[in-house]
């Protein structure tokens, strides 16, 4: 099918034209940067399958392309505030070469439009999320006509069902199932910079799942604001789930992100029953206050939470679990936030992502007052990260002298002379590139040293709050 045709079958802008410096030209370099949770970092994989089409390639040299991408976020003011900063280094680059097209997408985009194009004059285009398709067109139009380029439109339907993402080579590989957020938590940007939720065609994901699987990845993270709201005809996530791991029984499949209100004794059945998923829930819980709860709306009692996650621990023995917790959400007491310090001592998690509440405009809580002064906010949050880690290097310690399946993912971020792999309850392993050599007696038919998407038994023997380290044990080669 040509780039034309699948446009208008999508019925998606069959207005725009053919682009005419898109057409002559089929050697054009893009440079994207991404910032903020995953489903950005899917979204910069159809962005570049959309401009893919147009004859752009994507490239890692800043000083050698046409168009600089931002792909940004806006959780927190942090997250913006990063962007912001990039794009004062980002203006050299326009003053050296002129033609260079510089572009804004994502949340930010979506939320901070009239602020880029009045104030930060280097930015050329402010693409939002749901409006990925235009962007070739959009470029082509400033080009010839020197217009600035906006599309930010929310839309009811936009789901890139048909778009196959340009992913890097490796074993593990996102699909995006469903997209927006209805939940409306009252700090949170998410449903007004993404929109409402729209989910994909379920046999279209597990055929993309199976895809993957021949092409040789052995890690799928299913992604969505809130994965288990996904809906699809009669079907719900378990359901997904459940025939995507009963397609690709060579893969491991891990989700994120979801929300406690959603997460159905179904959906642990689902987790339950398969090998191939890991054994492994991120649950968000925010607060351990029941009135703060209820004032981020977020539709779950801490009872009812717990409730959840003992059932996870009798249905999946060993199972990993982490949440995001948000301290000093406005009126927040003391008390409140011991009940929180109680919710981390008893569920014992793995991990936890901690962050300062932040203001967003918009949201309902940007109307509530902040009660806490500055030495308050960062003595609280601190509290939480030094119990939280104590607790996951306790976790972890009890860990050293066992042998667990590890799937080796990549090579480690600090050191080329280590792989990164992830256990099935999804903690990082960090192991020698050059330790004891892979051997045949554990079913690998020939001696070699470890290679990126290897399943082998690791022997953890060190360990601290956020990684595991070990070395390939006795009996190597393993499987889900
Ligand atoms: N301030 C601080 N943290 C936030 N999160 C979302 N919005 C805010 C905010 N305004 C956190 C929540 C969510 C995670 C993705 O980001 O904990 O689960
Ligand atoms: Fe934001 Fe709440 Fe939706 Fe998560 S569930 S994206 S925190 S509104």
């Amino acid at each position: 099918m040509t780039d034309i045709s699948r446009l208008i079958l999508n019925n998606t802008p069959s207005v725009y034209p053919v682009s005419k410096f898109n057409r002559i030209s089929n050697d054009k370099k893009v440079y994207i940067e991404t910032y903020g949770c995953q489903m950005n970092y899917s979204d910069t994989e159809i962005v570049l399958s959309v401009l893919s089409d147009f004859g752009y390639n994507e490239t890692s040299d800043i000083n050698d392309t046409d168009v600089i991408l931002l792909n940004t976020c806006s959780i927190r003011e942090n997250a913006e505030n990063k962007v912001y900063k990039r794009l004062d280094d980002l203006k050299k680059y326009k003053k050296r070469n002129p033609n260079l097209i510089l572009g804004i997408l994502g949340c930010m985009a979506e939320r901070l439009r009239n602020d880029l194009l009045e104030k930060r004059k280097v930015v050329d285009l402010i693409v939002g999320p749901d409006e990925y398709r235009k962007v070739p067109h959009l470029i082509d139009n400033l080009i010839e006509t020197g217009e600035k380029g906006i599309a930010v439109k929310l839309s009811r339907v936009e789901t890139y069902d048909d778009i196959t993402p340009v992913r890097k080579k490796g074993v593990t590989a996102w699909i995006s199932i469903m997209r927006g957020c209805d939940k409306f938590c009252t700090f949170c940007v998410v449903p007004f910079t993404r929109g409402r939720e729209r989910s994909r065609n379920l046999d279209n994901i597990v055929n993309e799942a199976k895809r993957l699987q021949d092409e040789g990845v052995r890690d799928i993270w299913l992604l969505g604001q809130n994965v288990n709201s996904y809906r699809f005809e009669n079907s719900d996530f378990a359901d997904l789930l459940d025939k995507t791991a009963e397609a690709v029984p060579g893969v491991r499949l891990r989700y994120t992100t979801s929300h406690p209100y959603d997460l159905s004794v179904k959906l642990l059945e689902v987790m339950a029953k398969h090998s191939n998923i890991c054994n492994y829930i991120h649950l968000p819980i925010q607060s351990g206050s029941d009135r703060i709860l209820k004032e981020m709306n977020r539709l779950y009692t801490v009872s009812d939470y717990m409730k959840v996650m003992r059932l996870a621990r009798e249905m999946m023995p060993g199972v990993g679990l982490s949440t995001d917790i948000i301290s000093c959400f406005p009126s927040e007491t003391e008390d409140e936030h011991k009940m929180t310090l109680d919710v981390i001592r008893e569920v014992r998690y793995d991990g936890a992502y901690t962050f300062a509440y932040s203001p967003r405009e918009n949201t309902k809580a940007y109307f509530l007052k902040d009660t806490a002064d500055e030495e308050t906010k960062k003595r609280r949050l601190d509290e939480i990260i030094t119990l939280q880690r104590k607790i996951s290097v306790e976790i972890n310690q009890k860990l050293i002298g066992s042998t667990m399946p590890v799937l080796i993912e990549s090579l480690s971020k600090k050191s080329d002379d280590f792989y990164m792999g992830r256990t099935d309850c999804n903690k990082s392993v960090i192991v020698s590139k050059t330790g004891p050599f892979v051997s045949g007696s554990g079913g690998l038919n020939q001696n070699r040293y470890l290679e990126i998407g290897d399943m082998v038994n690791i022997k953890i023997n060190k360990v601290n709050s956020a990684t595991l380290f070990g070395e390939p044990a006795e009996s190597h080669e393993t499987h889900f």
